[in-house]
């Protein structure tokens, strides 16, 4: 998949590409049997994620942090689709103790869980510590899910053995993990305000996201878990993501306008992953545009991934 089919919307060898978007990938499938849980599904790709979803019969469970937002889109979802199936949790990935109490009430509702989507996201923040100590971009990004996604596991290894239905865990990643810091993962730094760039850190973030999709399928196909853990970038589409980079973006997009997708094609590399039957058993792999993708040399060391893993429990462990 190159500039050409990124441009022109060609198909790449899954029969989409940029052009496609979320309803199409997912025409004739009948996700009527799943419940997905979708993070940041109030505005955005996650929104337009969880409509498709549910357009597809999926029991959708909208995890964000503005209620007031994720109910207004629950309203729409089942006004547009009466059979829409969808519920409203809070989550602040911020915060590990939200995350912990928005997996601990998921589990109390007895559902089971077949597809996580690790959607939420914040981009280009001034610099920030969470309320646990750690830097804004990290901590949403990629520390909040790696922690809901560990609490959540057992709950997703349980559905797919009663159920024999593949789980699949899919995070959402960016073009931008080309562009973080020099050693990739600041480990022994990763609060320094000093050398703190919002554009670096955000790359950061992204990087991680596919470290972490890539050592989580690692450990779950050596448990032999009928679970899957990919990681996306889903295109460039403006939304509420630029908020701390309005005018820049909006520059941007005059001179790139070529480059950008609206929302239902977004999403759509999202919802191919997670519901598409030929992806059957592909995991710890790396999709643009509907299509897989190479990342960086970074995002594919294992070593690196190993050690992110290590460095991600510790911090959780630090911040009980
Ligand atoms: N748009 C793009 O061009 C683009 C490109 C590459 C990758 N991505 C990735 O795609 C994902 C979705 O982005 P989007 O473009 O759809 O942006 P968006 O419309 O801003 O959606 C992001 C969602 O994440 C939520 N969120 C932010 N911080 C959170 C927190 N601490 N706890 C819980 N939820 C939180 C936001 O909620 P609030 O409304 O409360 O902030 C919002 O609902 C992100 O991971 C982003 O990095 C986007």
């Amino acid at each position: 998949m190159g500039l050409f089919s990124l441009v022109t919307g060609w198909p790449g060898p899954s029969g989409f590409g940029s052009a496609s978007t979320a309803e199409q990938v997912t025409d004739g499938v009948d996700a009527a049997h799943l419940t997905a849980i979708i993070t940041g599904g109030a505005s955005g790709i996650g929104a337009e994620t969880a409509r498709v979803f549910a357009l597809r019969g999926a029991h959708v469970i909208i995890a964000a942090r503005n209620m007031e937002a994720a109910n207004n889109v629950k309203e729409l979802l089942v006004k547009s689709n009466p059979k829409a199936h969808v519920d409203v949790l809070q989550l602040d990935l911020s915060s590990l103790k939200s995350v912990r109490a928005f997996a601990d009430k998921f589990i109390s509702m007895n559902l089971p869980l077949n597809i996580l989507i690790n959607n939420a996201g914040v981009m280009f923040c001034p610099y920030q510590l969470s309320e646990d100590g750690i830097e804004m971009q990290f901590a949403t990004n990629h520390l909040g899910h790696f922690s809901l996604t560990n609490l959540l596991l057992e709950k997703m290894k349980e559905t797919s053995r009663s159920t024999g239905i593949e789980g699949r865990i899919v995070n959402l990643s960016s073009i931008a993990h080309l562009h973080t810091y020099e050693e990739g993962i600041l480990f022994d730094k990763l609060n320094d305000r000093r050398g703190y760039s919002d554009k670096k850190a955000y790359g950061q973030s992204k990087l991680a996201n596919i470290l972490h999709a890539n050592e989580l399928s690692r450990r779950l196909k050596e448990e032999g878990a009928n679970i899957t853990a990919n990681s996306v970038h889903p295109g460039l589409i403006m939304t509420n993501l630029m908020r701390h980079s309005f005018l820049l973006m909006r520059i941007l997009k005059v001179f790139t306008c070529i480059f950008w997708k609206n929302v239902p094609q977004g999403a759509a590399t999202t919802c191919y992953v997670a519901l598409h039957p030929t992806l059957k058993g592909v995991t710890g792999k790396y999709f643009l545009d509907c299509n897989e993708e190479k990342p960086s040399a970074l995002a594919r060391e294992e070593t690196l991934a190993k050690k992110l893993w290590d460095f991600s429990e510790n911090l959780v462990k630090s911040a009980k």
